[in-house]
C-alpha cells in the first residue's frame, strides 16, 4: 500500500519526457506534495494544464525555501546535467530518481552509486522497460524454465525518429535495450562490440549495432537507429526449449512464445516448430509502475530494481559500446 502522503516530491526538469513523469505522479500522489523546477518558466502554463495545486518554481531547486521538507526527486534535466543535480541532491540528503542515460561517464555514476550506499539513500535510474508488464513476464518465464538455457537476446529499436545533436542513437535509444538484457540475462558481459554509421550529422551515429558476450555461451545484440522507413521495437529471446517475441509497436499480440528449437534425439539433431501461443498479461503503464517502485523503495527502505549498480552496469556496457565506435 502505497502511503502517498508521505512523499513529497520534486521533479526537477519537465521537458518533453520529464511532463509525462509530471503527470504520473499527479495520478499517484497528492498535488500538494508536488514542486516541479524547470528553469523554462514557458512550463508553468503546462503545469497548470495538468492541476493547479502542483507548485512550479524556474529557480534551482536548492534556492526552493522548503528544500528540507523533500524526500524524494525525479530528475529529467538534459543528460549532461544528471550527475551534478544527483550529486548535490544527495548531498542534501534526498533519495533520487535520474533518467537515463545516468550519468555520461562510469566514473560519475560510480560515484553517485557510492554516494547513494555512505549515506543510506535510493537511487534508481529511469530503465522504464524493467518495469513493463511483458519484461516482467518474460523474466519470470525464464526463471521458470519455460524457455530452456537462455542462448541468444537480440533487439531492435528502429524509427524515422526525432534526431538528436547531443547524443548518438546508441546513448538515445540502446540505455533502454541493455538494461533489459541485463535484467534477463543476470550477469555482466565479458566482450562488446560495436559498429555504426553517422550519416544526418558528423560524428553523431544514427545508426549502431552492439554485441554483448555473456557468460555460458549467452550472446545478444541491439540494433538501434532514428533512421529507419518503420517504426519497429521488438525483442527476441531465444532459449533451448523455446522463444519469446515481445513487439511493444503492436497493438495486440505484443508478446508470443514460441515452442520452436532443435534437441538431440538417438545423436540426430531434430527440429521442433509449434505455432506460437500469445501471452497475455495485464496492461499497466511502466512509468507509473517505475513511479510507485521509487516510492516504495524510500518508504519501505527496499532496494530498486534499477539501483546505482544496475545504472553503473548499463552505463560500462554503453562506454565500452562508444569506445569501439569510436575506434573503427
Ligand atoms: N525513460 C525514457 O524512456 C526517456 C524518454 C525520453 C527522454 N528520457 C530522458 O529524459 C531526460 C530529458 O529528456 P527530454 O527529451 O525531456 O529533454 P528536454 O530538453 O525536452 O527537457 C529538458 C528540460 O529540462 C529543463 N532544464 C534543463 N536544465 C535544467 C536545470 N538545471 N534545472 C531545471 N530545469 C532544467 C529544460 O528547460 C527542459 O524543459 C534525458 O535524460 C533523456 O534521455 C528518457
Amino acid at each position: 500500500m502505497l502511503k502517498t502522503e508521505n512523499i513529497k516530491l520534486a521533479i526537477i526538469g519537465a521537458g518533453r519526457w520529464g511532463m509525462n513523469h509530471v503527470k504520473t505522479a499527479a495520478s499517484l500522489l497528492p498535488h500538494e506534495n508536488i514542486v516541479v523546477f524547470d528553469s523554462n518558466p514557458e512550463t508553468e502554463q503546462k503545469i497548470r494544464q495538468i492541476s493547479d495545486k502542483i507548485q512550479y518554481s524556474s529557480l534551482p531547486f536548492f534556492q526552493h525555501s522548503n528544500v528540507d521538507d523533500f524526500n524524494a526527486v525525479i530528475i529529467a534535466t538534459p543528460a549532461e546535467t544528471h550527475f551534478e543535480i544527483a550529486k548535490k541532491c544527495m548531498l542534501a540528503g534526498k533519495n533520487v530518481l535520474v533518467e537515463k542515460p545516468i550519468t555520461l561517464v562510469p566514473e560519475e555514476a560510480e560515484e553517485l552509486l557510492n554516494l547513494s550506499l555512505s549515506l543510506n539513500l535510493k537511487l534508481m535510474v529511469g530503465h522504464v522497460l524493467l518495469f513493463h508488464p511483458a519484461v516482467l513476464r518474460i523474466k519470470d518465464g525464464i526463471e521458470k524454465d519455460e524457455i530452456g538455457t537462455l542462448q541468444y537476446i537480440y533487439s531492435n529499436r528502429l524509427n524515422l525518429g526525432a534526431i538528436r545533436s547531443e547524443e548518438n542513437a546508441l546513448w538515445s535509444f540502446a540505455p533502454h535495450d541493455i538494461s533489459v538484457i541485463q535484467y534477463l540475462v543476470g550477469d555482466n558481459p565479458i566482450e562488446v562490440q560495436a559498429n555504426g554509421g553517422a550519416f544526418v550529422q558528423e560524428g553523431i551515429e544514427d545508426s549502431t549495432l552492439t554485441f554483448l558476450s555473456y557468460p555460458n555461451n549467452v550472446k545478444a545484440h541491439i540494433f538501434v537507429s532514428w533512421l529507419h522507413p518503420f517504426k519497429e521495437q521488438r525483442m527476441v529471446i531465444i532459449g533451448d526449449k523455446g522463444m519469446y517475441v515481445f513487439e511493444d509497436s503492436l497493438k495486440t499480440e505484443k508478446l508470443k512464445f514460441y515452442k520452436k528449437g532443435f534437441k538431440e534425439v538417438d545423436g540426430v539433431i531434430e527440429k521442433f516448430d509449434a505455432d506460437y501461443e500469445v501471452i497475455n498479461f495485464e496492461e499497466t503503464m511502466p512509468l507509473a509502475e517505475e513511479q510507485k517502485h521509487f516510492y516504495l523503495s524510500i518508504l519501505n527502505n527496499t532496494t530498486p530494481r534499477t539501483d546505482g549498480k544496475h545504472a553503473l552496469e548499463v552505463l560500462e556496457i554503453l562506454d565500452k559500446a562508444t569506445k569501439k565506435l569510436k575506434a573503427e
